[in-house]
């Protein structure tokens, strides 16, 4: 599957949207996460896992967002550049096979994302070529992990 440079811009262009205001978005997005799978808190060293309007409001939790947010705008800002967005995205990918994150997990972070950008922009500019675009490129994040998955059960 290859994006085209409509879906590059297309990404971009939301991207740089969302991201203006970087840490509300990341909380904004692990709240969609989270309330859709609540019990992936405890997958994350915050205190109280039992109160997500408390792990919302937790420096942890805007820190981990922040980071989130960069990792991915870092994915986003290298789309144009194959080497680059290879390595961004391995050092991701190995961090989190390593932690045991299960492909499922990876999806259900897909819809909380593509749910994210549309609630902040509309379906005016997140319409269904730009839901296509995101979802493509998400998709390519998915077949790195499940490969990256796979070689390393396998080794
Ligand atoms: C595109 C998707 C994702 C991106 C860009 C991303 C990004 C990051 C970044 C940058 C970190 C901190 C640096 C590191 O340790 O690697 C991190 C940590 C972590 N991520 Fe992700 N992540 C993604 C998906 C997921 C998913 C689906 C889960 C599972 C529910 C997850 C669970 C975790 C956990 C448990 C940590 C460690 C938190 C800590 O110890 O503070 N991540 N992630």
């Amino acid at each position: 599957m290859t994006l085209t440079e409509k879906d590059t811009e297309i990404i971009q262009k939301t991207w740089t949207m969302v991201r203006a205001d970087s840490i509300q978005a990341g909380v904004d997005l692990f709240r969609k996460f989270f309330e859709a799978n609540p019990d992936y808190v405890k997958l994350f060293p915050f205190d109280n896992h039992e109160d997500i309007e408390a792990v919302l409001k937790s420096s942890t939790l805007k820190m981990h967002a922040g980071r989130v947010m960069t990792a991915l705008s870092s994915i986003v800002d290298n789309l144009n550049d194959p080497i680059m967005f290879e390595e961004n995205l391995q050092k991701i990918i190995i961090s989190h096979v390593q932690r045991n994150i299960e492909l499922k997990q990876f999806e259900n972070l897909k819809l909380a994302l593509v749910q994210l950008l549309m609630d902040k922009l509309g379906t005016n500019i997140m319409d269904d070529q730009a839901k296509e675009s995101w979802s493509k490129a998400y998709d390519v994040i998915l077949e790195t992990y499940k490969k990256s998955k796979q070689n390393s059960q396998s080794s």
